[in-house]
């Protein structure tokens, strides 16, 4: 019996049961171990790629500004988008656009920004990566509940603060210059409510970074690469169990391990291009994926070799710079590198790959390098002081097993053996104190944490991998590995949330509380 019960609960996670009892899950993705999930098919005819621009999100205006604070205004609603050529798709977007307009801080300057609901459901946002109070780090019960007040449909609203309409968020940016990025964060419903395109970039800058000769202005693009799949009269495409988005949470199987899309979008549009000048760039690489695990680099590979120098990780600048011919990474995980485009002839197409893809989720986006031009960038040996937590920092060690079970005859995600409950406190580290969080999981589980930024100090039984580096929110854990992070509680005192980013677990119950204490 408690062999048949595994078998189901692997088959509705839409994985083989022969791989189970060898112990290796068979994931999806041709090429092995690269995502936990199912393969979702569009329902009409992809086209072909690299046949649009690569757009850039807008940068918000700030409605005004002050000595100390800037002040911007969303309005969340439902609107069309040209996700496909000449395909008009339905989605949900901040300011009606996906990615939603990228907002820009200085670090040390309060941003304000006003969030109003336009859409037929209760909406949370979060800034993640973001050092944020915990009233407004978008806690998934703090709902701010359409104009005109619509039910909370059943959610547990108990003593959460519950808003109608509007609302204000406040984020402190007392912290240095990163890729951060803002998206729903609704109790159950995160994974449909990004999907149809609640996600956009917030970028932090500082005197730090400005000093440094990095590409800027055009050659500095933020990229969020995302899959979807669309049905054939091109809305989008996910198996919701109930598709209102507000009732029954989580999705059908075989989906219930994630949801993988067959398109690839960056920055809203299919396997776009873009023209560059052979000159260096600094791409902001971002997983905006539900589920699906990346593995970029670039085809061809430059003439010098290692074709990506990253110079920031999911929380600002590195020490130095790595040079890597790919980068692995999960979603919600942030790679800020340096593509010098003057490495190869003008006229080269260059295809940014996905290695963990299949078929047609193996192109991202293509560059055409343009003549060379001048070029005044350059990568410093150095680029900041990143402090290197030591495992003696730590004063408390925690294990945090990630795992799928049965819950209520489903399968859910649990942590320790808890599914998500706003109750349950995990943990409760002092504000000042470095924990050791020890991570261990069955699937492919990107882990991670608000408030604290943390650095890996060992994965299985080796350090660091060449893409741990520097301060980090988000960390992939891959199946039957054990990860060691330390952890740095600073800021505010207060409930927050860490959770699986894969979202399917996230909304399938994989997220636990935590109390910072002053
Ligand atoms: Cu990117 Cu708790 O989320
Ligand atoms: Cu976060
Ligand atoms: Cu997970």
């Amino acid at each position: 019996m408690p062999e048949l019960t595994r078998r189901s609960l692997l088959a509705s996670l839409g994985i083989s049961a022969v791989g189970a009892a060898l112990g290796v899950p068979l994931l999806a993705g041709a090429r092995g171990s690269s995502s936990t999930g199912a393969l979702l098919r569009s329902q009409l005819r992809l086209p072909d790629p690299f046949q649009r621009a690569l757009p850039r999100p807008p940068e918000l205006d700030p409605v005004r500004s002050d000595g100390a604070t800037d002040y911007f205004e969303i309005t969340q609603k439902e609107s069309v988008a040209e996700l496909l050529p000449g395909v008009r798709t339905a989605i949900w977007g901040y300011n009606g656009i996906f990615p939603g307009p990228t907002l820009v801080s200085r670090r040390g300057r309060r941003a304000v920004v006003n969030h109003r609901n336009t859409l037929p459901v209760p909406v949370v946002v979060h800034l993640h990566g973001g050092r944020t109070p915990p009233e407004h780090d978008g806690y998934p019960t703090d709902l701010l509940l359409p104009v005109g007040g619509a039910a909370t449909n059943g959610h547990h609203v108990g003593s959460h603060n519950v808003t109608v309409g509007e609302r204000d968020y406040h984020y402190p940016m007392e912290q240095r210059a990163a890729t951060l990025w803002y998206h729903d964060h609704r109790m159950d419903f995160t994974a449909p409510a990004v999907w149809r395109g609640l996600a956009g970039f917030h970028l932090i800058r500082d005197d730090e970074e400005d000093r440094l000769p990095l590409p800027r202005g055009d050659r500095e693009i933020p990229l969020l690469i995302a899959d979807r799949s669309f049905a054939a009269d091109g809305s989008l495409r996910y198996p919701s169990i109930d598709s209102s988005l507000t009732g029954a949470p989580g999705v059908n199987d075989p989906y219930r391990g994630g949801v993988l899309g067959d398109v690839m979008l960056v920055n809203g549009v299919a396997w776009p291009r873009a023209e560059v000048d052979g000159a260096r760039y600094r791409l902001r690489l971002l997983n905006g994926c539900n589920a699906r695990r990346l593995r970029l680099k670039l085809d061809p590979a430059p003439k010098d070799g290692s074709g990506l120098t990253q110079i920031g990780s999911d929380l600002g600048l590195l020490e130095r710079p790595i040079r890597h011919e790919a980068i692995e990474l999960a979603s919600a995980e942030r790679y800020d590198v340096i593509v010098d485009f003057g490495q190869y002839d003008p006229g080269t197409d260059v295809t940014l790959v996905n290695d963990f893809g299949a078929g047609r989720t193996v192109d991202v986006m293509r560059f055409r390098v343009g003549g060379s031009a001048r070029d005044d960038s350059r990568v410093p040996d150095t680029l900041s002081q990143v402090p290197i937590l030591q495992r003696a920092d730590a004063t408390v060690t925690r294990d945090l097993v990630f795992r799928s079970e049965e819950i209520e005859g489903m399968t859910g995600w649990t942590i320790n053996g808890e599914p998500f409950s706003p109750d349950h406190i995990h943990a409760r580290p002092r504000l000042g104190q470095t924990e050791r969080w020890r991570l261990a999981s069955d699937f492919h589980h990107p882990i991670h944490v608000h408030l604290a930024p943390f650095q890996v100090l060992s994965r299985g039984t080796g350090g660091p991998s060449a893409w741990d580096h520097g301060w980090k929110d988000t960390v992939d854990i891959r199946p039957f590995e054990h990860v060691e992070i330390l952890i740095r509680f600073e800021g505010y005192a207060g409930k927050y949330v860490f959770h699986c980013h894969n979202l399917e677990h996230e909304d399938m119950m994989m997220m636990g509380n935590f109390e910072t204490l002053a």
